[in-house]
């Protein structure tokens, strides 16, 4: 059976005493009104991943995720993060090839399999991000775009490493702008996504692949995209500053 997550990436937001206000709301709601199927992941940045980890601790549900990490082991890479130091802090997942770090900082598909080697190396689940713009949308060619997203930074990995890994489908135009990909949209997509992994590696490997969607997930929209059957959750912006919106869309599943 594969996981059911909700995950809050919270981008480059909130100071840390926002931070850890946002947390211990978080950590109270969760525990107070949500069942235990639901894996709930919150990534704030970097500098607060360790206040935020001694904030939930003991909240046995809710798991930490950084929002990038370096492709190489250490050395001379000024201003990085290595899978190594997050794992070393009690990090267990890595959202890597948001389209942000795609657009902004000229990540390729080539780069995130290196990150996602060193994330696997270190115990880290990859949180890895694929979607389309929307001139993609328009022209047609977007579930081969997404596959060739997957298939340039994925498929190189073993079945038992690739079975480790979590797939977010955010399209791009989708994501901060308000538009959210229909129900039928996203359970396209995320069915032609785990097509494809069957054809890579088996359909029991596709099955248990947890595929998530982000991209403006709102307590009111959420219920309709969790009821896809192949939608496995969300990787939620916006909505996850608000812890009241953030439990209502983790509940609505
Ligand atoms: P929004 O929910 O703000 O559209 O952001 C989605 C996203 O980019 C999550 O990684």
């Amino acid at each position: 059976m594969r996981k059911k997550i909700v995950a809050g990436n919270w981008k480059m937001n909130n100071t840390l005493e926002e931070g850890l206000k946002l947390t211990s709301e978080i950590v109270n709601m969760v525990n107070d009104e949500v069942n235990d199927d639901v894996t709930v992941v919150l990534a704030p940045p970097f500098i607060h991943l360790t206040s935020v980890k001694n904030s939930i601790n003991g909240a046995e549900k809710i798991y930490l995720s950084a929002q990038n990490c370096n492709e190489h082991p250490s050395g001379a890479y000024t201003g990085e993060v290595s899978a190594a130091m997050l794992n070393s802090i009690g990090v267990g997942y890595v959202i890597l090839g948001h389209s942000e770090r795609r657009e902004y900082f000229s990540e390729t598909n080539a780069e995130l399999a290196k990150k996602v080697d060193a994330a696997l190396e270190h115990n880290l689940t990859p949180i890895f991000c694929c979607g389309e713009s929307q001139a993609i949308r328009e022209n047609g060619d977007f579930v081969s775009f997404v596959c060739s997203q997957i298939k340039e930074s994925l498929f190189h990995l073993s079945e038992s490493d690739f079975s480790k890994v979590v797939i977010a489908y955010e399209p791009i135009w989708a994501i901060g702008t308000g538009l959210t990909a229909s129900s039928e949209q996203a359970q396209e997509m995320h069915a032609s996504l785990r097509t494809y992994i069957a054809d890579q590696y088996g359909s029991e490997v596709a099955d248990n692949t947890s595929i998530l969607y982000g991209g403006s997930a709102k307590p009111g929209n959420a219920p309709e995209l969790f009821a896809c059957p192949d939608v496995d959750g969300g990787l939620i912006g916006g909505a996850s500053l608000k812890s009241r919106d953030f439990v209502d869309i983790i509940k609505s599943y």
